[in-house]
């Protein structure tokens, strides 16, 4: 018999690393065509997380590149849209909140082809955010809604969301678990930052608004300097951008104790975390692999979609100011266990038997 056709749609660093394990699942009983929208495309924020991960040559690559919002949406949809006539797949898969996922969830809601969406529920209740109205749009149009906990189920139904819904975990847990060993046994990242554990911070920044703010940027780019840590600080090119634009990337680079480097591939990144005294970001991702790999987080934002990692006490929540920042990478630890809030590992396994229940029932 023919096999369903569903087609996948990622394009930003995060969202590679979620539909690595699920991809590999759907393969065994789907043809799952990839699509890359090409919203990132240097080597080491697209290329590498492929080659480390194992993730599948995309069958489609959009190459749209860096634009603004409108123009980077409209062009991916234009260009997905005669991709998803030529194969007609039976779902498109959509991954978190970037651009590449309203653009994959709204082209397929208007050729009437049913979306699903990894990572669903999630919400900062903050609409400045491009990524809340990315979530909050890719929600509205999937009919199956992957939640990766709680929180994200009850969000969901709190906006009258319930049929389709399914918490199966959260995927990044099943790609930690599959990569960790392997990361820890070929990265050579802690000896080429002459770092041991316990003895440095590692630093994300790349939020809109975060990088955007000259002023929150200077508050950061304080905090850092004031560490008492050693900060490893693996630089997104848009922070890369900001930071140039000012005289703030010299002042960095004046700091002894910082060591800049461009953004680092998923291995050394997770040895990285794991080792570290304590990671400092505004990235969902991290704030959940801090949690996940045991370390304590310092989340420079005033809010979280992860609000299990501050409710475990795993996670602070210091905006970006300076005072406060400084105090918690002082003295922020944690004092309670972690919890399986986030799953058992195998959400992807689940993602997969949905698609395998919902398709045999469309059969019927
Ligand atoms: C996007 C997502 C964000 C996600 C992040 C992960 C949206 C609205 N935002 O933000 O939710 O957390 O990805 O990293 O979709 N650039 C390069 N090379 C690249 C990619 C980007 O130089 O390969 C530079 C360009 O100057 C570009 C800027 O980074 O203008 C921003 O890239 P973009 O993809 O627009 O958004 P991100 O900030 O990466």
């Amino acid at each position: 018999m023919e096999r369903r056709t569903i087609v996948s749609v990622v394009g930003a660093r995060p969202q590679f690393i979620k539909a690595s394990p699920v991809s590999k699942r759907l393969r065994r009983s789907f043809r799952e065509m990839l699509v890359h929208t090409g919203q990132h495309y240097d080597l080491e924020m697209s290329g590498v997380f492929f080659r480390q991960l194992g993730i599948p040559a995309p069958d489609c690559s959009l190459g749209v590149g860096s634009k603004g919002h409108a123009e980077q949406t409209g062009e991916m949809m234009e260009r997905l849209e005669d991709y998803l006539v030529s194969q007609s797949p039976d779902f498109v898969l959509v991954y978190g909140d970037t651009n590449s996922t309203l653009a994959g969830a709204l082209t397929a809601a208007k050729l009437n082809l049913p979306v699903a969406h990894v990572e669903a529920g999630l919400r900062s209740f903050d609409m400045r955010m491009p990524e809340e109205v990315n979530r909050v749009v890719a929600d509205r149009l999937s009919v199956i809604l992957f939640a990766p906990t709680q929180t994200a189920v009850q969000n969901l139904s709190r906006e009258g969301i319930s049929d389709g819904v399914h918490r199966v975990g959260d995927v990044m847990l099943d790609a930690l678990t599959e990569h960790i060993d392997a990361a820890q046994s070929s990265s050579r990242v802690l000896e080429e930052f002459g770092v041991a554990q316990g003895e440095y911070v590692v630093a994300t920044v790349h939020r809109a608004a975060n990088t955007d703010d000259p002023e929150a940027l200077s508050r950061i780019v304080e905090i850092l300097r004031a560490s008492s840590m050693k900060v490893i600080l693996p630089l997104h090119p848009r922070t890369r951008e900001a930071l140039k634009r000012s005289s703030l990337y010299g002042e960095l680079e004046k700091a002894a104790h910082v060591a800049l480097t461009a953004p680092l591939g998923y291995l050394d990144m997770l040895v990285l975390q794991k080792n570290a005294h304590a990671v400092i970001t505004d990235s969902g991702g991290m704030q959940k692999e801090a949690y996940l790999l045991g370390v304590p987080c310092i989340t420079l934002r005033e809010e979280t979609e992860w609000l299990e990692t501050v409710a475990d006490g795993w996670n602070t929540l210091v905006g970006t100011e300076v005072a406060r920042a400084v105090d918690a990478i002082k003295s922020f630890r944690p004092a309670t266990p972690r919890t399986d809030r986030f799953g058992k590992g195998d959400a992807s396994e689940r993602i997969l038997a949905v698609f395998e229940d919902v398709l045999a029932e469309k059969r019927r």
